[in-house]
């Protein structure tokens, strides 16, 4: 097998394999074309949706994302889906300005506030996949742009209803959005999820 194959398969053992995770969400809101900010080398989504375009600065992505070929025969050989994958690469950071197409979902998982640096580029009415490890979905909550529309829990169900309980804490305060962009992190609330689901309506 090839040196990239191993080196994603080793990666998501380590991190665990979302695979299921993208395809649900892929499946429920019918998700052709996504970008995924600060993805390192988790090339699952490719696997469930067929035009992927990752995004990511560090070293060891940029030579992961090198040589596109075998990532693409290993994902036209396990996909999902019916035709080919179209897989895209940008070794930049999230925040320059890139000229990228309108995409249907964004990813973001622990890599900063991703949301709110790239959800120029969603659709209308497009979704923000999320976790709330460095706040990103916080802020996502908390901004006008973005309707919160469910989870996913640990089972990879999406949830979309009792929502009202998330983003509260067990005694009641409002959320501190200056410490949550100033420590990276999400604040502890009484009820958490794995993945949040928004929905993005531009209100500029
Ligand atoms: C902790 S890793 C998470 C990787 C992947 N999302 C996952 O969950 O397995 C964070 C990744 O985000 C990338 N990253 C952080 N800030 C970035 C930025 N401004 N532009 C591009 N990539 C960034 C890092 O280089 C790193 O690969």
């Amino acid at each position: 097998m090839n040196n990239h194959i191993h080196q994603y398969l080793d990666y998501i053992q380590k991190i665990g394999d979302r695979k299921d995770l993208y395809k649900v969400v892929a499946d429920k809101f019918n998700i052709t074309r996504a970008l995924y900010p600060g993805s390192h080398i988790d090339i699952s989504p490719s696997l469930v949706i067929p035009d992927v375009t990752y995004i990511d600065n560090y070293k060891g992505a940029i030579q992961f994302f090198d040589n596109l070929e075998p990532i693409v025969d290993y994902v036209n050989q396990k996909k999902d889906y019916d035709g080919t994958c179209h897989i895209s690469f940008y070794g930049k950071s999230y925040d320059d300005d890139l000229e990228l197409a309108k995409v249907d979902l964004i990813i973001s998982q622990y890599a900063g506030f991703v949301g709110q640096s790239t959800k120029r580029y969603l659709k209308e009415e497009g979704i923000l996949l999320c976790n709330d490890s460095h706040g990103d979905a916080t802020l996502a909550f908390l901004d006008d742009d973005f309707e919160f529309i469910g989870v996913v829990d640990a089972n990879n169900t999406i949830i979309s209803d009792d929502l009202d309980k998330y983003f509260q804490f067990a005694r009641r305060r409002d959320i501190d959005i200056e410490k949550v962009k100033q420590t990276m992190k999400g604040p502890k609330y009484k009820h958490q999820a794995p993945n949040y689901l928004f929905k993005y309506k531009n209100t500029h």
